[in-house]
């Protein structure tokens, strides 16, 4: 590609974590934040959206801060807004470990296809509970857990966007929008390492991670 650009939702407030707004929760001496610029240090652009009344931090020349919105979906919209790249990676603040030899599958991919997102498979029985107990076992087999980094063709994304805008549909990622533009997203192996962090127990994971890992 001529371009990347890299969009980074980090406007949560962290409240499952509990630790205040969760892109500055340190991991290893830097914040998870500090993980993911540092992992896409090598993009054209990084924009990232923090919470409202939260400063901008010190960073490199390639990023930039914009405010988020209410919700992730808004947030990576003003991201959207301005942006440059011919690509767009979304990436979650919320996983500092980017694994490169996914992104590079992503980008590979999204050459091709216009959309790409990494998946892994589902660890444990999935059940519907009934009231509080066990219900109907789903075949976990059938389902996939998705990751970010996404990868797009920017102006797919920003047509998705617009699209659920109008027709008022939000999404818990940004392939859903694409998607229901009608677009094929396609599918690249993830890695678990680049989980969420979401609960409290998550950072005793995270630290442990931080600690073997190389970039
Ligand atoms: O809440 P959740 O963990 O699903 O959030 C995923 C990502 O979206 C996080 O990196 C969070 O900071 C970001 N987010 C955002 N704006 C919001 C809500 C969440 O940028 N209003």
């Amino acid at each position: 590609f001529a371009t990347v650009s890299v969009l980074v939702p980090a406007a949560g407030q962290g409240t499952r974590l509990g630790r205040g707004p969760k892109a500055f929760v340190r991991v290893g001496g830097r914040t998870l934040l500090e993980w993911v610029l540092a992992a896409f240090a090598w993009a054209d652009e990084v924009r990232v959206a923090l919470p409202p009344g939260v400063p901008p931090p010190p960073a490199a020349a390639n990023v930039r801060f914009v405010p988020g919105g209410a919700e992730r979906q808004e947030s990576v919209a003003r991201l959207l807004e301005g942006a440059g790249g011919d690509v767009v990676l979304v990436h979650d603040a919320a996983r500092p470990f980017v694994v490169p030899a996914v992104v590079d599958r992503l980008l590979a991919a999204v050459a091709g296809s216009g959309a790409a997102v990494p998946v892994v498979p589902l660890p444990d029985t999935l059940i519907e509970p009934e009231e509080g107990r066990y219900g109907p076992a789903l075949d976990r087999s059938r389902y996939a857990l998705v990751q970010t980094p996404q990868a797009f063709f920017r102006e797919v994304l920003a047509e998705a966007h617009q699209l659920a805008r109008a027709e008022g549909r939000t999404a818990t990622d940004e392939a859903q929008l694409v998607r229901a533009l009608g677009y094929p997203v396609e599918l690249v192996p993830g890695d678990r390492r680049m989980f969420k962090v979401t609960f409290p127990e998550d950072l005793a994971l995270a630290e442990a991670l931080a600690r073997v890992w190389e970039e």
